[in-house]
């Protein structure tokens, strides 16, 4: 079924500063959408706001998602909004573990009560920021959505708070219709490399564009499932779209992925043949809690929104290599196809 025309929508994002916020509040944009931005800076970054904080369709709010009344306010301000893209939370898993009260109160009842605020106002669509982490330890790949449950083991407040709002966003099933995106290891341009917890691509790029050895912890045999950030923001578009559809329609819980593993070796390598760096990789201790294994199922956000990652590891690689270097690359949603017939098939998207 192709997407329903519809026109300039207004939107909210939270953790419009974020790395993967700042993408989605440009991709709207470019769209012709109106934007309202929430972000406190806790972990978000002012320049990640820069090449479109003086747009005219965007609007900045710093503030806090756990202040009672923020939609109200927001509401007030702009009017109503059609969807509401809620990614602030506390993103450091080592943080939560260590701050496990903030972490439900920020990543779980926030939620909620953002959620219930959002049914008060009307909002058509709530499209919420789940994460892999909300499976936990898990024997069996691909992970498909109903792996994981009450009874998973997760290995962080931060898994078990994103499950909990997870469960709570995609209950709802009009007004707002709620769509929890569980995304892997997403990777790309803004991504932090400074933390030893940031995300493994941003790490090896860093290291290889400075002239380091890239450090694999364990014997870098371990896999995951990398996704473009591009991608991500057509993900977000595609759940948004779904609003439209049918209440008795399909469940609104999606992973969101490559649906292909990657060793982290392998990518050690890569990394180093794209930056045209000879091999030079150091072998260190295991990272305590690393999971072994992780790798998503796409089927059902194929099947239901008609999503499918568009940019390869190779092509994804390239442009995030380029924007460490400095060479400012244009982002959002404009990518070309990476050659997989993705980009034939229908897709609805807000
Ligand atoms: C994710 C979280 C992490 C959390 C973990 C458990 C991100 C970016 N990280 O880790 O904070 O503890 O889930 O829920 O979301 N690696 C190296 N060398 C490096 C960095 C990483 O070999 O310099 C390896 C890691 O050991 C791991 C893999 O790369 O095996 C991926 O690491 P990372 O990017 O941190 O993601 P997750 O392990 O999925």
């Amino acid at each position: 079924m192709e997407k329903k025309a519809s026109g300039p929508l207004r939107c909210l994002v939270t953790g419009a500063a974020g790395f993967v916020g700042s993408h989605l509040c440009e991709g709207l944009l470019a769209l012709g959408h109106t934007v309202a931005g929430v972000d406190n800076f806790f972990s978000g970054r002012r320049e990640n706001l820069d090449p479109f904080a003086s747009h005219p369709r965007f609007f900045f709010h710093e503030r806090s998602i756990t202040e009672p009344g923020l939609l109200e306010d927001l509401h007030k301000a702009h009017g109503p909004f059609h969807t509401v893209f809620h990614l602030a939370a506390i993103v450091s898993v080592p943080y939560s573990v260590e701050h496990p009260e903030e972490t439900y109160h920020v990543n779980e009842r926030a939620t909620v009560r953002l959620l219930n605020d959002a049914e008060k106002l009307g909002v058509r669509s709530f499209v919420f920021a789940g994460s892999a982490a909300e499976y936990g330890i898990q024997d069996r790949m691909p992970l498909r959505e109903s792996n994981a449950g009450d009874g998973t083991r997760w290995l962080s407040p931060y898994g078990e708070a994103k499950y909990r709002a997870t469960m709570a966003v995609a209950s709802r099933r009009r007004r707002p219709r709620g769509v929890s995106l569980r995304c892997f290891n997403i990777y790309g341009p803004r991504q932090d490399p400074s933390s030893p917890y940031s995300g493994v691509i941003s790490r090896f790029v860093d290291m290889a564009v400075a002239g380091r050895p890239l450090t694999v912890f364990g014997d870098g045999l371990q896999t995951r499932d990398f996704v473009f950030v591009d991608d991500v923001v057509e993900a977000y578009r595609h759940a948004a779209a779904s609003a439209d559809e049918s209440a008795n329609g399909p469940c609104g819980i999606y992973n969101v992925g490559s649906g292909r593993p990657t060793a982290i070796v392998d990518l050690a390598r890569l990394i180093c043949r794209l930056t045209e760096r000879p091999e030079s990789i150091t072998f260190c201790a295991e990272r305590p809690g690393d999971i072994r294994h992780s790798t998503a199922s796409i089927e059902a956000i194929s099947r239901d929104l008609g999503w499918a990652p568009r940019i390869g590891l190779e092509q994804g690689l390239r442009r995030t290599i380029q924007w460490m270097r400095g060479a400012a690359q244009p982002t959002g949603v404009k990518a070309s196809p990476d050659g997989d017939g993705s980009e034939n098939k229908p897709r609805r998207e807000l």
